[in-house]
């Protein structure tokens, strides 16, 4: 006779076969399904239920026509999607993610994704991150990461969520989207395979790959997309790696970065919001904000040297909880352009670094620093 108690780790694996079979056909019904059984998984195995958010204060429209008012989006990003049958942790992370925005009350006028859905650009794993992202209530924009790139040259990527370039106008703000994750040829010459390729970009310290950049082609497209637009425009844009040069060795690093400032800085507001380094990241550079986003799956460690002095370091995380220094984000875009960018940590509350703080150069509005050391 079969024993009416289940061990946990049948508990846990019917759990997680119920939280594949729902992914299967996964709509918008049962997405509820499956992430409420991905909750039940997580809350199962010790870790924070989902966050509820604080309520964030939305700043006044500047005029009536609400061409100019404030609003506000989500931000999930670099999830590194396995295949289900190797890791299923990334998974939940990426429902929860969903959930989270999805409980959003108002919704966010959109939700960008910010790179790295896929781990080694896998097609299945793309698909997988797809099918999860279509349950997003929200109007959904892509963009991508090196990680969803370089097993196919972006072709799986592209046929799922269109081309990487990419930019439109809301609110009285004009918004980019670029693909900051361009290599040179590193593979050719070496008769390297596509998964050869793919795992040398993965690495990004192994010292064969090149440093990531714009480069030229989209350089030009840029300029002639904000060629039309006055100096007083707010410019909002997205890239996945810093449009800074952070860390060479671990490809923290856009290579052409200064020539893509010289074509940004005529304009007296601009805000890049990035994914690629998983933590907690802020600077300033002339006229232009930048905003690292948090990763989905893992934290990094700091870059050793050539941190940004705006930067307020979150805490190390907890190496026994792997949630620990990941979640999404939010930001709040003021009629201005600049933004309060709002770090949603999974296992902390919320940290936001104000419009004030980059505006005054780090003076006014500092958020608190973290009670343990960074890492
Ligand atoms: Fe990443
Ligand atoms: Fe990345």
């Amino acid at each position: 006779m079969k024993s009416k108690i289940k061990s946990i780790e049948t508990k846990y694996n019917q759990q997680r076969r119920e939280i594949f079979n729902g992914l299967k056909n996964l709509d918008r019904r049962s997405f509820l399904k499956v992430s409420a059984a991905a909750m039940g998984a997580a809350v199962a195995s010790g870790l924070p239920a989902s966050n509820s958010f604080c309520p964030v204060s939305v700043a006044q429209a500047a005029d009536s026509s609400g061409s100019k008012a404030s609003f506000r989006f989500a931000y999930i990003s670099d999830s590194h999607l396995y295949e289900k049958k190797i890791n299923d942790r990334f998974v939940r992370a990426l429902l929860r993610a969903v959930e989270d925005i999805n409980n959003l009350d108002p919704q966010p006028d959109f939700v960008f994704y910010g790179g790295d859905l896929a781990q080694l650009g896998q097609p299945k794993e793309l698909d997988l991150g797809a099918q999860i992202l279509k349950n997003v209530k929200a109007p959904l924009k892509m963009m991508v990461g090196e990680h969803d790139w370089y097993l196919d040259m972006g072709q799986k990527w592209r046929d799922l969520f269109g081309e990487p370039t990419y930019s439109w106008n809301y609110k009285g703000i004009h918004f980019v989207t670029l693909n900051s994750v361009v290599e040179r040829d590193f593979w050719t010459e070496r008769g390297m395979t596509p998964m050869e390729r793919m795992m040398t970009v993965a690495g990004l310290d192994n010292g064969m790959q090149s440093p990531f950049s714009v480069g030229t082609p989209q350089r030009r497209w840029l300029q002639k997309d904000l060629a039309d637009y006055s100096n007083d425009t707010p410019i909002i844009v997205f890239s996945h790696s810093p449009l800074y040069k952070l860390y060479k060795k671990w490809n923290f690093w856009t290579d052409d970065a200064k020539e893509v400032q010289a074509i940004l800085n005529r304009f007296e507001r601009v805000v890049v919001i990035h994914g690629h380094t998983h933590q907690l990241l802020t600077n300033r550079i002339g006229n232009i904000h930048f905003h690292g986003m948090l990763s989905t799956a893992w934290p990094w460690p700091y870059a050793p040297e050539g941190m940004p002095k705006l930067t307020i370091e979150m805490n190390r995380p907890d190496p026994f909880n792997p949630n620990d220094g990941c979640g999404n984000g939010q930001v709040n875009v003021h009629p201005d352009g600049l933004v309060d960018k709002i770090y949603n940590l999974w296992n902390r509350k919320p940290i936001t670094v104000a419009r004030d703080y980059t505006a005054s150069w780090g003076s006014r509005s500092i958020p608190l620093k973290p009670n343990l050391a960074s890492f």
